[in-house]
């Protein structure tokens, strides 16, 4: 059975994929290229460097290590005026729900995320407090599809990955869920998130008693 839960933070809990999407898409406009949300999927769950070098290679450009870094910079700048407006209208459908069925029952509950902003975002959302354990972008050395973020996240809340449960919205994450031997499940477009043991295209798709069988099995 299942004792305790990951969360991914973009794209689960709240729908921040949208900013990073429009910051690297004004990134790549002013590089003279476009940049499509088609393209942006492979943008979910991976670091910033790493979106970086597949941006600047969609596009065909090498930089200097200098540029490489300013443009880092200044992705995360415009990152940052979107999520700096936001508040809790911006959580996904149902996730409060979920997240007081677990606490209501003392299900220890993790963050797992890539972004090195996720601790920002969950207070400007008011949902820090839930979290027994918060693993992000600032604690990992290998990303998703490495299983690192979730192992990590396991070992903080004291449990066997065996009996860990992750919420992920993207391929990586649900790659790297797989690769922790946990219970993966998809939030989100089915087809695109195949490699999920289970998916939803949203919480408010996902019973309660989808969650009550997986705790008392
Ligand atoms: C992940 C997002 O959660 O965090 C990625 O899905 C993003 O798109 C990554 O690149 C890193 O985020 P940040 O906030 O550290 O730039
Ligand atoms: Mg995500």
């Amino acid at each position: 059975s299942i004792s305790a839960f990951i969360f991914d933070l973009d794209g689960v809990i709240v729908d921040t994929a949208k900013y990073h999407y429009l910051a690297w898409r004004k990134l790549a406009n002013e590089l003279g290229f476009e940049f499509t949300k088609e393209q942006n999927e492979q943008f979910k769950g991976v670091s910033r460097k790493r979106c970086l070098e597949i941006l600047l290679d969609i596009g065909g450009i090498t930089a200097t290590q200098n540029q490489f870094d300013r443009w880092m910079i200044e992705k995360n700048e415009d990152y940052l005026e979107y999520i700096e407006k936001m508040d809790e209208s911006e959580i996904l459908p149902d996730v409060p729900k979920v997240l007081d069925f677990l606490k209501e029952r003392n299900i220890p509950i993790a963050l797992g995320s890539a972004s090195k902003n996720a601790r920002p975002i969950l207070e400007k959302v008011h949902l820090l407090s839930y979290f027994d354990a918060i693993v992000d972008g600032n604690d990992v050395t290998k990303a998703k599809p490495d299983p690192e973020v979730f192992l990590i996240a396991a070992r903080k809340l004291k449990t066997a990955p065996e009996k860990c449960l992750v919420f992920e919205d993207a391929v990586a994450g649900i790659q790297a869920a797989n690769n922790a031997n946990m219970l993966s499940v998809g939030i989100g477009h089915p087809d695109i998130l195949s490699e999920a043991k289970y998916n939803f295209k949203d919480f408010s798709e996902m019973s309660i008693e989808f969650l009550t069988d997986l705790i008392a099995d």
